[in-house]
């Protein structure tokens, strides 16, 4: 995740309170709920803050380096079983320019060579090379813990390492032949991210990274899906009447308490119904609202613990969700900023070629595509 400036208040010694959401780019609230509590490893301090950890000031902004909100919304991703990247686009045959870009990629690199993917997640760019029957050796790292993964591939050569940040990569200088990256780097602090990557590849070897471009169909997607989930749950409560609901059964409170808690529960449900639009982006938010009205329609058909514990995933089904939205878009590169990455590139020491634009077959921005190698020395 992109390092963020955050308002946050020391609640412990080594621990930080958020004491209000961040917005991110353009404007869009994050589903960090004020009380978030992070590390204080977490955290890079402001310059101006004494460097002796024990003076910090008690209030200020402060720069997160990961978000324990962020890796956990996406480990349950990877979790839920993801392992591909784009599954609509390659069920509808959209993919031939991304997979030309990894096939001649792969091409270039012999059998057996080390390779090291960036941000891996589901292994989608590791699936890819074993799919075009490639023998290599190929270690996935990702901010995520990726135990659920590493048991979907246990295939010699393969490894993955979950709970790991691109800024500081595990290996030793000029370890791996060839480094990759599929909507990865782009979502990590690039600047110490690229460094890591042309630190860890051998003189002579060479890289690809595909990355998430600000104009692209994918990031209008995530843009439309955030403002749909907004525009269904906003303001209603849904998910906290429900729980009000389950909660007075549970107490086995007096029947007319549990009566009026059930009729504003439909009643919210109801407008979470009639907010429902007939889009792609709503897909999620339909699901959800889906499972509320069942939950709604009869609650006492329903056993309280469980209703419960169905409302608290299906909310943070919505928040995670959000969150990797929100960083997504956060992660997207216009013009200026896939320049930079280059740049980044080749101040670390590689030869970068000029950045592409990947396209749909009907010619609608998917991606950037950069390729590089480290000189012999
Ligand atoms: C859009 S997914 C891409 C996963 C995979 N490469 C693919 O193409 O399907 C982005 C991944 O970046 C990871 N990530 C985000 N910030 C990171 C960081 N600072 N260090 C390592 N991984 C990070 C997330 O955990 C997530 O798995």
């Amino acid at each position: 995740m992109k390092a963020q400036w955050q308002a946050a208040e020391i609640v412990h010694n080594d621990r930080l309170e958020i004491r209000q959401p961040f917005c991110a780019a353009g404007g869009i609230e994050s589903t960090f709920r004020p009380a978030t509590i992070i590390r204080r490893s977490d955290c890079v301090i402001p310059k101006s803050a004494p460097s002796n950890c024990s003076t910090w000031p008690t209030k200020g902004f402060f720069r997160m380096r990961t978000s324990l909100e962020m890796q956990s919304a996406w480990t349950q991703h990877w979790n839920e079983g993801h392992a591909e990247s784009l599954p609509k686009d390659r069920a509808a045959g959209r993919l031939g320019a991304l997979d030309s870009a990894w096939g001649k990629f792969f091409s270039g690199i012999p059998d057996r060579a080390k390779l090291l993917d960036l941000a891996t997640g589901g292994g989608d760019v590791i699936r890819r090379a074993i799919a075009l029957g490639r023998d290599f050796n190929i270690t996935g790292v990702d901010l995520a813990d990726l135990t659920a993964v590493s048991a979907t591939l246990p295939i010699p050569g393969i490894e993955f390492i979950g709970s790991t940040d691109l800024s500081s990569l595990p290996f030793s200088d000029a370890t791996f032949d060839g480094v990759t990256s599929q909507f990865g780097i782009e979502y990590a602090d690039a600047a110490a991210a690229t460094h890591e990557a042309i630190r860890v590849l051998a003189p002579g070897g060479c890289g690809h990274f595909v990355l998430h471009h600000a104009d692209s169909a994918i990031t209008q997607g995530a843009s439309r899906s955030i403002a749909a989930y907004r525009s269904v749950f906003a303001g209603i409560g849904a998910f906290q009447l429900g729980r009000t609901v389950f909660e007075l059964y549970r107490r086995s409170a007096p029947r007319a308490a549990i009566v009026e808690a059930e009729t504003e529960f439909r009643r919210a449900v109801a407008t979470l119904q009639s907010r429902l639009r007939n889009e792609p982006a709503f897909g999620l938010a339909r699901n959800v609202v889906a499972l509320l009205s069942g939950l709604a329609r009869a609650p006492d058909f329903h056993a309280a613990a469980d209703a419960l514990r169905k409302i608290d995933t299906w909310e943070a089904q919505i928040q995670a969700s959000t969150l990797r939205k929100v960083a997504q878009i956060d992660a997207a590169l216009d013009r200026k900023g896939i320049d930079k990455t280059a740049e980044w590139l080749a101040g670390a020491g590689a030869v970068v070629e000029p950045p592409q634009e990947l396209k749909y077959p009907l010619g609608k921005v998917m991606a950037w595509s950069l390729s590089f190698y480290k000189p012999p020395s």
